[in-house]
């Protein structure tokens, strides 16, 4: 009675109407908190569902009754939600609500193609509209908070979570982030169906050595700010609420204790204002790393440099009100941190409604909407890459007499959600392959057979696979990697297919020289297609497209919507090329056009510099031609902007989407610049016949960078420029940048 009675006090406090300042209503709220339940608010724990990694101590219930927790990790459902939320309102001392979150990363119920997917789409309205709808549905179970978007570039295929991004170029990651938050976040958090958004992995853990998860990043400043920083300081510009520490060490100190990127650059450079999560034990971790001798040690580095809430390590909890009264922690970072997440949960509304995301209508009738749906079937179509289609062998024709299936993942509804697919089951809901195909072709047009698994050698099922080939008049292969095979630790040092399925693809490219294959691809990311590209006639990439990937990819696959998808990262030759991206910089001795094969020069003796798949590309079943490029005018100055525009005309025979990219090279700069840099984009529709204008407008915004003293500016000079439609081509234009 007496804690109810407490909470009353509380919600009268906070619920004088949402015109007056938060800042005074959490001001007020921590008058009435002793240092440890401040200390409390910092202090995440795992619920009794998923769980990601080790779990610390198991309980929570007292840890909440205690004010000892302030947020919760993997715990959801309107049920499960409820009953914590209780207890801490009701049962805590002051009462304050618990925030609940999980990762939503490409979809909650309804899945999305994995982000990397996404980002091929290329398509912010798309990519806003996935996480509009995962917030829906993630709110709907109760939950506040997700642990996305990941915004990390990334340069490696080998690292596994280079698949929970969008890929490679810095550009496009600031677009991507901004369109993610806006949809997770809404444009009014206290609404029921938004949910706070999560930056992460705050910083460069994308740079991993060799690509293996964890590994150590050592890039100079300069890389840092103008390659890994500047998507993260798009999410604070979008109003991202909140930040996670990452698990790397950056230049030898890692990021969860990192003062330096999380003080320095953080809040004062670009004063955010939300609140940072350490990843999960990344706090605790600083031990194994060599920087912190124990515990309480790693609880002082962590709150010091500015990580405010602990994800799963109990060390907030348990040491930090010593280390205050020892004067090693200073109260008012404790202050800080408890502040900004008391008004993250202001914001959302649970001081008015601590049950406001808690509705079992909701639960029950928001997931897998009708219209979620079709919007993901629409979404993983957008997203898929056309790579290679020779002689216009897609799309297929529903008249077509037989069709042979093969492949380990034509059947499969397991895999096709990806691997962070949150709570998309994995059984009975996604659409395979063959079940998509089923709405194009009669079942007596439809052969079928395995093959052979995703991993292992066993080629037992290739003769059968084989002989089912013989019997169609044309082959649609569905190939690729398991789900397990990228995300969080499945970094791998081979890209090639895995297991004996490139064998398969051999097996019955020999037994059927003449026809028609095609390869339909789910991975998570780049792969060495080398040995394929040769062996099939089409290769469409699909990703991990979620759970309506089966339909969109029929509906590719028979032409009803055309492939609009581009890469957003470069597919290698081979292993060895990588680290291979676009945007990379000319060396001292690059190789000279007029003769590829001259001595040294910055080349490999056993394959081109150039990659399999660049960066941009993308095909589609349509034409699309480009007009030389106009510019308004030579000259940029200062103070003014210029136009550069192409006119853009469908040449071919269906309607079809086209992504045109703005790319510019900066000739000469006081730090070497990128032989090109994308600075732009548009998609854009063309019936066919048609033609557009598309026009880019380029001011010194454009064409800032960090140079060797780490100021942030632009140097006059020359410029090339082009509008194309992938990354792979030679600049013809030039303009001049003056004072
Ligand atoms: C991952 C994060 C994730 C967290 C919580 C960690 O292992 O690195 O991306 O948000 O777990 O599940």
């Amino acid at each position: 009675m007496k804690l109810r009675f407490l909470y009353l006090i509380l919600f009268c406090i906070f619920s004088h109407g949402f015109s007056q300042n938060y800042e005074a209503k959490v001001d007020s709220i921590m008058n009435l908190m002793t240092l440890q339940e401040k200390i409390g608010q910092t202090v995440m724990y795992g619920g009794h569902w998923d769980q990601t990694g080790p779990v610390v101590g198991t309980d929570n219930r007292k840890y909440i009754r205690e004010g000892n927790m302030g947020a919760m990790l993997n715990a959801m459902s309107v049920k499960g939600t409820r009953d914590l939320q209780k207890i801490a309102v009701e049962e805590s001392r002051l009462g304050i609500p618990l925030l609940f979150g999980y990762d939503v990363i490409h979809g909650h119920r309804t899945i999305f193609p994995i982000n990397l997917g996404l980002s091929a789409s290329w398509d912010l309205k798309m990519v806003e509209e996935s996480s509009r709808i995962a917030a829906e549905e993630a709110s709907a179970e109760g939950l506040h908070w997700t642990f996305a978007p990941m915004i990390d570039v990334s340069r490696e295929p080998r690292w596994g979570r280079i698949s929970e991004g969008a890929g490679e170029d810095v550009y496009l990651n600031n677009e991507m982030a901004k369109a993610y938050i806006i949809g997770f976040q809404g444009d009014d958090l206290s609404k029921p169906n938004t949910i706070l958004a999560c930056a992460k992995h705050y910083v460069a853990y994308g740079a991993a050595q060799a690509g293996r998860d964890y590994h150590t990043v050592n890039i100079g400043e300069g890389e840092l700010r103008n390659v890994y920083l500047p998507p993260f300081k798009a999410a604070v510009d979008a109003g991202v609420e909140t930040f996670m520490s990452a698990f790397n060490e950056l230049n030898g100190v890692p990021t969860s204790g990192n003062k330096f990127t999380l003080r320095d650059i953080l809040r004062d450079e670009w004063k955010f204002d939300g609140f940072v999560v350490s990843d999960y034990t990344s706090i605790n971790e600083m031990i194994k790393h060599g920087f912190a001798k124990d515990s309480t040690d790693t609880a002082r580095i962590a709150m010091n440099a500015g990580v405010d809430m602990d994800m799963m390590g109990h060390v907030y909890r348990l040491h930090l009100k010593k280390l205050v009264e020892e004067g090693k922690v200073s109260g008012g970072y404790i202050n800080d941190a408890c502040k900004r997440i008391l008004l993250a949960k202001y914001k959302l509304g649970l001081f008015d409604d601590p049950y406001r995301y808690i509705d079992k209508n909701r639960e029950n009738t928001t997931k897998y909407k009708p219209e979620f749906l079709a919007k993901a079937r629409e979404i993983a179509a957008a997203s898929s890459v056309l790579l290679q289609n020779k002689n216009d062998a897609l799309p297929l024709s529903k008249d077509s007499k037989k069709i042979a299936f093969i492949g380990p993942l034509v059947k499969d509804e397991y895999d096709i959600i990806g691997n962070w697919a949150a709570k998309g089951d994995r059984k009975g809901k996604a659409v395979s392959i063959f079940e998509g195909i089923s709405e194009y072709l009669n079942p007596y047009q439809m052969l079928y057979a395995k093959g052979c698994k995703i991993l292992g050698e066993d080629e037992s099922g290739l003769e059968e696979a084989v002989s089912i080939s013989k019997q169609a008049e044309e082959i649609v292969l569905v190939m690729g990697e398991g789900h397990h095979m990228s995300g969080e630790a499945a970094s791998r040092t081979n890209l090639r297919i895995p297991g004996v399925q490139t064998n398969l693809i051999k097996r019955i490219r020999e037994a059927n020289p003449n026809k028609k294959i095609i390869l339909v691809l789910m991975n998570g990311r780049p792969l060495n297609l080398s040995a394929e590209v040769d062996l099939v006639d089409a290769i469409l990439e699909v990703w991990f497209p979620g759970t309506m990937g089966g339909a969109a990819t029929a509906d590719l696959l028979f032409g009803k919507v055309n492939p609009s998808g581009k890469l957003t990262v470069t597919f290698p030759r081979n292993v060895g090329q990588v680290p291979i991206y676009y945007n990379m910089k000319n060396t001292g001795r690059p190789i000279p056009d007029y003769n590829p094969k001259e001595d040294y020069k910055s080349n490999y003796i056993d394959v081109p510099n150039t990659p399999l798949f660049a960066f941009g590309h993308g095909l589609s079943y349509t034409d699309f031609r480009y007009s030389g490029l106009v510019l308004s005018s030579k000259d940029l100055s200062f103070s003014n902007s210029i136009t550069a525009s192409v006119e853009v005309s469908n040449t071919g025979n269906y309607d079809g989407h086209e992504i045109v990219q703005l790319y510019i090279h900066d000739k000469v700069g006081s730090t070497t610049r990128p032989v090109k840099e994308l600075k732009g984009f548009r998609k854009i529709f063309l019936k066919k016949g048609e033609t557009k204008t598309v026009t880019f407008t380029i001011s010194v915004e454009d064409l800032k960078f960090y140079n060797s003293e780490m100021a942030y500016g632009v140097e006059t000079g020359e410029f090339e420029i082009a509008i194309t439609p992938s990354s792979e081509f030679k600049f013809k234009h030039i303009f001049n940048l003056i004072d």
